[in-house]
């Protein structure tokens, strides 16, 4: 799809730090925003008054998204796996069944989800993820596995989907567009590093990059010196 057919854009989770990098850049490139957040954090996306149309509610309401969706030519989804209620999963599930067809649905979520298999883990990662979803679920505070039905879903969809695979994050301004690569593990995102705004850059960059629809591109920062070091350079 071409910038020029891409006009209105819906923003599911915008009030999160993710959300709100999203809005920003989207907003430079001219879109029409729309954005969903719960009720009690409306206020976060005070600053943005009038320039977005915000819908509250939960993100896996489908009525809520139904209607956050209309005429959008593409859904920005900020999947997370919170408390035991599917949330991510239910969150994947009504944009699935409610965006346009044709229209361009990207969705964020970790290096931990992996679409073919063929995803290399170092033993720190494997172990950390353990305890993270073990604790989350003894918590009833975080339901990682749900994340990964989310994706399942979404893999299995025959829309127009990217799920973009964030590596560990940092705050600090752009250092510009990640590099992805199909698996982790591969020497270039050994650095297992992103800038936020720089997922959330990449994010609104696939809302028009073609080549990006049915990948799940795990990224890492293009200054990182994984990315300097396996991405060729000028001649
Ligand atoms: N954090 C990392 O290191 C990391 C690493 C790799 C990938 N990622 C991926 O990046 C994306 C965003 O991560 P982030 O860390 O940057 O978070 P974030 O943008 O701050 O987003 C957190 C989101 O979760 C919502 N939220 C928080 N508590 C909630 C609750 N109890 N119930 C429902 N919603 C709740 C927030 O909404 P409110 O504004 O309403 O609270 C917000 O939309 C996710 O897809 C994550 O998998 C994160």
């Amino acid at each position: 799809m071409g910038t020029d057919r891409m006009k209105k854009v819906c923003i599911i989770g915008a009030s999160g730090k993710l959300g709100q990098y999203m809005i920003r850049h989207a907003l430079e490139r001219g879109y029409e925003v729309v954005g969903v957040c719960r009720e009690r954090s409306v206020p976060k996306l005070a600053a943005f008054g009038d320039r977005i149309t915000v819908v509250p509610g939960p993100t896996n309401d489908p009525e809520v998204i139904r209607r956050a969706v209309d005429g959008c030519d593409g859904v920005l989804t900020v999947l997370v796996p919170w408390g035991v209620q599917q949330y991510a999963s239910g969150t994947a599930q009504a944009v699935l069944d409610h965006a346009r067809p044709g229209a361009r649905l990207v969705f964020s979520c970790g290096w931990h989800i992996t679409r073919d298999g063929k995803d290399r883990y170092s033993w720190r990662f494997t172990t950390l993820l353990r305890i993270a979803t073990w604790l989350g679920r003894l918590f009833r505070a975080v339901e990682i596995d749900d994340q990964v039905e989310a994706c399942r879903r979404v893999f299995a969809s025959d829309t127009r989907w990217t799920v973009v695979r964030g590596s560990s994050l940092e705050e600090g301004e752009s250092q510009g567009l990640p590099v992805w690569s199909r698996h982790v593990g591969d020497p270039v995102l050994a650095s297992d590093l992103t800038r936020r705004v720089d997922f959330a850059l990449f994010m609104v960059e696939a809302l028009t990059d073609d080549t990006l629809v049915q990948e799940a591109p795990a990224i890492v920062g293009c200054r990182t010196p994984s990315a300097l070091a396996h991405t060729p350079g000028p001649a």
